[in-house]
């Protein structure tokens, strides 16, 4: 069983605290992704898994073994990098092979594993090739491959697919799971696309400020998020958030434009949880929007109208509020026009204004 478990783990450089307190464990067999904002410590926590930087403070774990001491050569860990980081005299052949070369493995078993790595990796026909005759898809596929020849106890990937174009991006990915999931390596996936890290994880870290703030399955941080900045940072485009105050006796969340009712269970845990000042988050996907109005409906501007091809983004002006919500391209609506709103009340979120914390 291979999980990797980082205790109170803190790396600074001079002033910058890199990564902060971080304690998580990554499952055994699992992909995990980390994704966060860039600067905010991603690179730095994968590097020390690898043992390419040492932490200032607390301790690393691969397996039941601290690591802390242990150079990166002896931790049976492979990393794979955005910028694939082939050699380019060497053919794809070579490139592969090259960790087992470096480990002196018989030629027989060299040229057996990098055959069979090949052929999973469907790259036979490139073994001759030098790199500068690959495609970018093409060289990702054979940086992933020296990683995979090694057979390591944990794949470490730095953005291993953002020199990639969308398309072929979109395609990597699937690919990267399917092997992940043949292998069962544990995998420490790290992106800045919180779309790519929803879809690839089986389970999404989500840090900020050298900090982790949320670890969890990719559907319950989308639909439970811890706070705003979860709340925002996951999901495109992103939730919106509404600030007011709650007029408790009514039930009523109130900003300068807009009196909104709110569930009475909402409400209820609001009051008991003693906050008055409160952010309402709602996701554009979660607003239901007509062009007429209808019982329950709020009148609103059309702001903007967006082709997102199957579906429409609107901005919707109330006030001083500008509200993005997703609708079906047949609805007739034009800028400047009315457009009426509704909230789905069980996709609301209810956050505390003062810490930015979930209350429900
Ligand atoms: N060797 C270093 N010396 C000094 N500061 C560093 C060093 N490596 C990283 N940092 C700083 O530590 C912080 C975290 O950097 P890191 O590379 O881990 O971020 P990241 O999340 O990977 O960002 P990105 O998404 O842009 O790759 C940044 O403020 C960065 O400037
Ligand atoms: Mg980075």
């Amino acid at each position: 069983m291979v999980e990797v478990r980082l205790e109170k783990v803190t790396k600074t450089f001079g002033k910058v605290i890199a990564v902060d307190n971080a304690s998580l464990t990554f499952e055994d067999k699992k992909l995990t992704t980390v994704v966060g904002p860039s600067g905010c410590g991603k690179t730095t926590l994968l590097r020390m898994v690898a043992g390419l930087e040492t932490p200032t403070q607390g301790s690393v774990y691969i397996g039941d073994k601290l690591v802390n001491e242990v150079p990166p050569w002896d931790r049976n860990v492979a990393m794979v990098f955005q910028s694939y980081a082939l050699y380019p005299h060497m053919s794809v052949f070579n490139n592969i092979a090259f960790p087992l070369k470096a480990r002196k493995r018989p030629r027989e078993e060299i040229k057996k594993r990098v055959t069979d790595t090949a052929e999973l990796l469907e790259v036979s026909e490139l073994l001759d090739r030098k790199p500068r005759e690959l495609s970018g898809g093409q060289m990702q596929r054979i940086a992933l491959g020296r990683a995979i020849v090694r057979q390591p106890d944990v794949f470490l990937m730095d953005e291993p697919l953002s020199n990639l174009d969308a398309k072929l991006r979109v395609y990597m990915r699937a690919e990267i799971k399917k092997l992940q999931r043949l292998l069962g390596v544990t995998t420490i996936y790290v992106t800045h696309d919180q779309a790519e890290a929803m879809t690839i994880g089986d389970t999404l870290v989500v840090m900020n400020d050298g900090k982790i703030c949320c670890i969890g399955h990719p559907d319950s941080v989308y639909s439970k998020p811890k706070d705003t900045f979860v709340a925002t940072f996951i999901g495109s485009p992103a939730m919106n958030l509404l600030e007011g105050n709650l007029e408790s006796d009514k039930g009523l969340f109130v900003t300068e434009s807009l009196k909104y009712k709110l569930p009475n269970s909402m409400t209820r845990v609001t009051k008991e949880k003693g906050a008055s000042k409160l952010i309402l988050g709602i996701r554009p996907e979660d607003i239901i929007v007509e062009n007429f109005k209808a019982n329950g409906f709020v009148k609103t501007e059309v702001y903007m109208i967006e082709q997102l091809g199957r579906e429409l983004l609107l901005s919707l002006k109330i006030g001083q509020h500008i509200i993005k919500a997703i609708a079906p391209t047949d609805i007739k609506l034009e800028i400047g026009g009315v457009a009426w709103m509704k909230f789905d009340e069980t996709k609301l979120h209810v956050f505390d204004g003062k810490t930015d914390g979930l209350i429900v």
